[in-house]
């Protein structure tokens, strides 16, 4: 070993935390974490090179302009297919660029598809590579806050449709998942904010410690504890994962991740995706469910008002920002794909930390808390 494979080496070591691994019934997988530059993303390439197993990367125009360094550094002259960025790529239509970019590379069954981007590129990507030749391997790279505490974990992939979001998808797991926090530096604040409603999210629905921290001192993408925070979400993600993996529990499990998202995706299909970022959804969902959980007499009023504080010091919004129609966003509600034969199925707070399934709520209720996030 010469002075400088050395070096880099130990660069390598000092920028890796260990890794988590998410063990599931169909086969487990590491999710890896870096804080600094230096990744383990060319030595993971070159072992499939020797393999004779061909990469090809699927990235988004945002990425390809905020991290060109990063690309060429580890992806090098890798094929490569770059995507409008925004969540209307979520089609058909793209979907199907996907699968001719891989047939057009010629990949085989042995192939792998490294996913390079935020939820957008995961979701789609994750679900091409569940379909070409009936299933190839892929990477997860995600590049905003979002994707690196959620939707790059746990194998949930799929498009939107016009009549729903996430109407046509997979479960399908990536090979492995590699988190390098340095991509949260290019990311724009808007898009972080988001980010950080599914991290709140998370302290909401299972560590009232990871709520109060947040609580205490805002996170931002300079945050010292940013790296730790991520790592927290992914061990509570693969954990419910792990328990629950297709969703199938008869209360709690994997739908606890849904907490905010049935208010949530109503408010995105009635703004026609366009209005709100999905985190900004999920951040007012996450008010609606706080709301509904104190009007059960779940929670008392002064925790409603906690979660509100929370959101607002992280540049979220807890209400709408102009009016919507409560008949139609009470309409979209019932049309949840999470809903089962009896009826609206809500995630709600039994504490600040603490979450749970609940079917059967009046939607006089529901309508009650429409309102008081500013719908008329
Ligand atoms: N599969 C799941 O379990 C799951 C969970 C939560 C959310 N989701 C899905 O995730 C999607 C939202 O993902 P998102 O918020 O990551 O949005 P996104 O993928 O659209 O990315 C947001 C924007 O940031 C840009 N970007 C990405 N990385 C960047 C970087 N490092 N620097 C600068 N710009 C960067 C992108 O180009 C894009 O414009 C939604 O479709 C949602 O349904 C899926």
């Amino acid at each position: 070993m010469t002075g400088i494979d050395l070096c880099n080496r130990l660069l390598f070591n000092a920028s890796m935390v260990q890794a988590l691994t998410v063990a599931l019934a169909s086969g487990s997988y590491p999710i890896h974490f870096y804080g600094g530059e230096t990744t383990g993303i060319p030595g993971a390439l070159a072992e499939l090179d020797r393999q004779g197993r061909l990469s090809v990367v699927l990235t988004d125009e945002g990425v390809v302009r905020a991290q060109p360094g990063f690309l060429a550094a580890n992806f090098d002259r890798r094929p490569r297919l770059v995507l409008p960025a925004g969540e209307k790529s979520k089609s058909l239509e793209t979907f199907g660029r996907v699968h001719d970019f891989l047939a057009a590379n010629k990949l085989t069954r042995q192939g792998v598809l490294w996913i390079v981007g935020g939820g957008v590129t995961g979701d789609l990507g994750g679900f091409a590579a569940a379909t070409y030749q009936r299933g190839i391997e892929y990477v997860q790279v995600p590049t905003t806050l979002l994707a690196m505490v959620d939707s790059s974990v746990g194998g949930k992939t799929g498009i939107n449709l016009s009549a729903g979001k996430n109407l046509v998808g997979a479960f399908h797991h990536p090979r492995a998942v590699h988190i390098a926090t340095d991509f949260l530096r290019t990311l724009p604040p808007r898009e972080f904010a988001a980010g950080l409603a599914e991290v709140i999210k998370y302290g909401l629905l299972g560590d009232a410690a990871l709520f109060a921290r947040l609580e205490k001192t805002p996170v931002g993408a300079a945050s010292a504890e940013l790296g730790e925070i991520i790592r927290r979400c992914c061990e509570l993600k693969a954990a419910i994962v792990q328990a629950d993996e297709h969703e199938t529990a008869a209360e709690g499990g994997r739908a606890l991740l849904n907490l905010g998202h049935t208010f949530g995706h109503a408010i995105e299909q009635v703004t026609g995706y366009t209005a709100y970022l999905h985190g900004e959804a999920v951040a007012i969902g996450l008010a609606g469910a706080a709301r509904l959980s104190q009007k059960l007499g779940l929670i008392p009023a002064a925790d409603a008002v906690r979660v509100e504080q929370v959101l607002a010091a992280s540049h979220l919004p807890g209400r709408l920002r102009g009016p919507l129609p409560v008949a139609e966003l009470q309409a979209a509600t019932t049309r949840d794909k999470k809903n089962r034969a009896d009826g609206v199925r809500f995630v709600v707070l039994n504490s600040l930390g603490a979450a749970a399934t609940r079917a059967g709520i009046p939607p006089a209720t529901v309508e009650a808390v429409w309102r008081e996030l500013g719908a008329v």
